[in-house]
């Protein structure tokens, strides 16, 4: 019995290792996550009904139950280097002459290397098994984070195959891929918690816990370069070579690695890299050229702490320090507020920076930014600049905490933010002219007021030739305004004033979401209309009456209120309805009247003759109720085109599923 237990922990350990290998050191996932999970599990189950034959090296013994105190020290017994820099190419350049002299050869090969912006971590492996990991430290003294390393998926607990030397020490960079890094900042932000500054801020600082189940929980990954002390085995005589034999243990080699000539072919890899750069899964902030050669490495020796057989070729910074000017206000097309920083100019990421977002006020008090703070800039690739940090130290005097306006700049509306929303906007909406353009696009949009032929550029250019400056305007507009427009022919001017005067038969919950109030959708609209019944009572609603209706919460109500509290909002509104805009009246209907009163519609996939939005109008008119997810309570699933997981849902739960013809012919009936 325990002899085959023993098989098939083995056997599950073999497997789990191999596609952790397929997935980190080939790049090539063979089964799916739910598949690795699943043979997780069943090891793990084993294990615990026979914690004798758990080893420290099982797939399961990555994360240590018990927090440490604090880290041991580790000495190196071969250094951990530094590199010198290259800032240029003729830095390059003089690095290369530098070895064909010492070395006496026309032509040298390089291993380039992306230069990874993370930690330096020193592993020991003994007869093929993790022993010890080392951060860099002074490169001579490091700290024991062993048990923090185990808990890092792309470093093995245990070496491949059987031909590696008995002692081995590998040595790498532990790194925050880009998107995992996105991701534990979003959630820091989430908890309240700073967010980190930079991925390698983040590497360091998950490395740097005591607990290793904190830093399980952080996305951190590794690539090798390089080894430290080596027993049991010749060396191959090119740096290449070791790192091919690296991999061929389980060790994580990075995919963008290659072996170059002379200086020319340092050049272009560094230009094809510099390329890359954004769009690679890490950091990167350079790129570091060895010679491959290991009989040159040893020609070429040591100066203090670095080799002379290797050197970082530096990409611009992308992080610099300057000064922050002021915080102005932008208003966006949307009537979102978001503070600007106006800096002093600084060259980062390869562009001079006079500008970065805020992004909202919350963000300004975590930086605590004030104007005349010296603050450090990132400019990482295409991204927007931003305000990483402030350098408090620098502070003089006591400049003044920032607020947002309370009146739009733009407008002098009123600006609002609220609860649980970051953003803080104009409630201008229909009178800012920051907002104008988006305000009438909307208006006039398929689903708003549904004019024909007016388009999104047709919009910008009658605002922009001044024909129109708000919506009641589009009413006024004549053949004649609209011939002088350019590209504008007399039969598509004929066309777009009818489709004008089409347009104002409309219903009342097309005309509510045309007016663009903020967070009123065209499901709100509609409720709203079914509620109130006429535009006269939506208008007057006080904060109670909203509230009553359903699925109207105190954000929306607010929105309303603020809307027809503006005295610009009420005068559209009342050109709109003088220029002859109407609606045929909604008798009240008994709830029971409505076919549909009562039921709950779930609807999935594209539809074909319909938007999906329009299909919810639809079935609202009739007094169902549409709701986002399925459940015991749904009554119907309508089911278009390449459904979600919806349809499957809606089949396990028994529930009446409809397909586009079945839900045409009832909303016909
Ligand atoms: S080799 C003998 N290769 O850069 C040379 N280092 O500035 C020792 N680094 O401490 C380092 N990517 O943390 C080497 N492909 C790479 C690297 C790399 C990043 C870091 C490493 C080192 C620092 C030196």
């Amino acid at each position: 019995m325990s002899k085959q237990v023993q098989q098939r922990i083995d056997e599950l350990r073999e497997e789990i290792n191999s596609h952790n290998y397929s997935y980190y050191v080939l790049d090539a996932p063979e089964v799916p996550d739910s598949e690795y999970d699943r043979l997780l599990k069943e090891l793990s189950e084993i294990e615990q009904k026979h914690p004798e034959l758990i080893t420290p090296d099982s797939p399961t013994q990555r994360v240590g139950a018990t927090p440490l105190d604090s880290f041991t020290e580790v000495q190196h017994e071969v250094p951990m280097l530094s590199l010198g820099n290259a800032f240029s190419d003729q830095d390059l350049s003089d690095f290369d002459r530098r070895i064909r002299e010492g070395v006496e050869s026309d032509m040298i090969e390089y291993a380039a290397e992306p230069k990874l912006d993370g930690l330096a971590i020193s592993l020991l492996y003994k007869n093929g098994v993790l022993e010890r990991a080392a951060t860099r430290g002074d490169g001579r003294t490091g700290e024991d984070v062993t048990l923090n390393i185990r808990t890092i998926d792309a470093i093995p607990l245990k070496l491949r195959g059987k031909d590696y030397p008995a002692v081995l020490e590998v040595r790498g960079e532990v790194v925050m891929p880009k998107t995992g890094f996105e991701k534990l900042n979003q959630q820091q932000i989430k908890k309240g918690e700073k967010p980190f500054v930079n991925p390698r801020n983040a590497a360091a600082g998950s490395l740097r816990q005591l607990d290793p189940k904190i830093t399980a929980t952080r996305p951190l990954s590794f690539y090798s370069y390089g080894v430290g002390l080596v027993d049991g085995m010749v060396l191959p005589n090119k740096h290449s070579k070791m790192m091919d034999r690296l991999k061929s243990w389980g060790l994580r080699i990075n995919p963008e690695s290659q072996v170059v000539k002379g200086l020319k072919g340092c050049i272009s890899y560094y230009e094809s890299l510099a390329d890359k750069r954004n769009s690679l899964p890490d950091e990167i902030d350079g790129i570091v050229y060895k010679v491959d050669n290991v009989k040159f490495q040893e020609i070429m020796g040591f100066v203090s702490r670095a080799p002379r057989w290797a050197i970082a070729r530096k990409f611009p910074a992308q992080e610099e320090m300057t000064k922050l000017i002021a915080i102005d206000i932008q208003v966006g097309r949307t009537g979102a507020l978001t503070p600007v920083a106006r800096l002093e100019p600084v060259f980062v990421g390869g562009v001079t920076v006079s500008n970065a977002t805020l992004h909202n006020q919350d963000e300004i008090d975590r930086l605590d930014a004030r104007a005349g703070d010296t603050v450090i800039v990132r400019r990482a690739g295409d991204v927007i600049p931003q305000i990483v940090s402030v350098v408090k130290s620098k502070r003089s005097g006591k400049p003044r905490r920032f607020h947002m306006p309370t009146a739009c700049p733009v407008c002098g509306s009123e600006t609002a933010r609220f609860e649980d929303e970051a953003v803080t906007f104009c409630t201008g909406g229909l009178f800012c002219e920051a907002q104008r353009k988006e305000a009438i696009k909307h208006f006039a949009s398929r689903r708003a007021m549904n004019v024909d032929g007016l388009g999104d550029k047709l919009v910008e250019q009658l605002v922009d030739e001044g024909l129109i400056n708000t919506i009641a305007d589009l009413y006024h507009l004549k053949v004649e305004d609209l011939v002088q427009l350019e590209r504008m022919a007399e039969k598509s001017a004929k066309n777009l004033v009818t489709s004008l005067e089409t347009s104002k038969k409309t219903s009342l919950a097309r005309f509510i979401f045309a007016l663009g109030i903020h967070s009123i959708g065209e499901t709100t609209a509609q409720t709203l209309a079914n509620h109130f019944l006429s535009l006269d009572k939506i208008m007057n609603a006080d904060k109670e009456q909203l509230l009553e209706v359903p699925d109207i919460g105190p954000i929306v109500a607010d929105n309303l209120i603020t809307f027809f509290k503006q005295q610009h909002n009420l005068e559209v509104v009342e050109q709109l309805l003088a220029m002859g805009i109407s609606w045929p009246t909604i008798k009240q209907k008994s709830k029971t009247e409505q076919p549909l009163t009562g039921k709950t519609f779930v609807v999935t996939g594209t539809l074909e003759s319909m938007g999906r939005n329009d299909a919810k109008a639809a079935l609202q008119e009739l007094g169902a109720k549409v709701s986002g997810s399925v459940s015991k309570k749904t009554d119907y699933v309508v089911i278009g085109e390449n459904p979600g997981s919806k349809a499957t849902k809606a089949q396990d739960l028994g529930i009446t599923t409809l397909d586009e013809t079945a839900f045409i012919a009832l909303l016909n009936q």
